[in-house]
């Protein structure tokens, strides 16, 4: 198993990507803080039966990533288990609302940014002191295509861009202290997300995908999974797309 005896923190825990991460995570053997906004007993059962399953820990964890308290007390509660972190998966994320940026209020994009940017860079900060006392420690980012072509909304986009601009300055920051940090670019998946967008703008960027069809989840969840295990120990400070080849 690729992540035997590891534990890992997921955020947007509950849905989408991030509930895949957590179910590929544990089939790989590693326990997970789970992280979602709000409180749902669908989801605590969920991770009641995937520890059933895999036999390994799945703790839940509440923040909304917009309020550093919440985030610091969702911290300080998975360090009560006195256990060490070896994993950060920051994937809890919003998209923009469609608007041309001319018609986007400033205080818009900052709310944008404060999910996507501020809270994952929170997180990061307190999960990473806390791996750097066992002098080792994986953080993945999730970024986007947008993120690196521009986007059809300029908050979403830019928030990613200023996540894998993070990633590459954080992986060297934090080399020193045995921490890796990579970004994995999905390109169109099916989650919520992604559902929101429409019919044409799902044509569309299927006109453009090599592969031919939208990605699946576990299928960035498997990435991710490889990334975060020591079979990844000498990849540091990257971009990996996971978008069925999109040009
Ligand atoms: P989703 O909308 O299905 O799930 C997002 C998760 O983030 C939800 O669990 C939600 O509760 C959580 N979240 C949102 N705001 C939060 C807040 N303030 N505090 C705490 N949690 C919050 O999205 P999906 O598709 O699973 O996306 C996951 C990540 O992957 C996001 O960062 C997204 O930008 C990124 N991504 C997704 C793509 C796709 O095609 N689905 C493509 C490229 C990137």
């Amino acid at each position: 198993m690729l992540l035997a005896g590891k534990n890992a923190l997921i955020t947007g825990a509950a849905r989408g990507i991030g509930a895949a991460m957590v179910e590929a995570f544990a089939a790989e053997g590693a326990n997970v803080w789970a992280l979602a906004r709000s409180q749902s007993d669908a989801f605590e059962n969920a991770l009641g039966d995937m520890e059933t399953r895999y036999g390994v820990w799945l703790k839940p964890l509440y923040a909304d990533l917009t309020d550093p308290a919440a985030v610091t007390a969702a911290i300080r509660l998975a360090m009560a288990d006195k256990l060490p972190l070896d994993i950060l998966v920051n994937n809890a994320g919003i998209m923009a609302a469609d608007k041309p940026f001319q018609l986007t209020a400033i205080a818009e994009m900052e709310s944008i940014f404060r999910v996507n940017f501020f809270g994952a860079m929170q997180l990061t900060q307190l999960a990473t002191r806390w791996m750097a006392r066992k002098g080792r420690g994986a953080v993945i980012n999730l970024a986007s295509i947008a993120g690196q072509n521009g986007g059809s909304r300029l908050d979403y986009s830019a928030s990613k861009a200023a996540i894998i601009s993070a990633t590459k300055t954080l992986a060297r920051e934090l080399a020193p202290q045995g921490i890796r940090v990579n970004a994995l670019a999905p390109g169109f998946i099916q989650t919520d997300m992604t559902q929101a967008l429409g019919d044409k703008v799902t044509q569309d960027t299927l006109a453009r995908t090599l592969l031919g069809r939208i990605g699946k989840t576990h299928e960035v969840a498997a990435v991710a999974a490889f990334l975060a295990s020591d079979r990844a120990a000498y990849v540091t400070a990257q971009v990996w797309n996971v978008d069925g080849g999109m040009l």
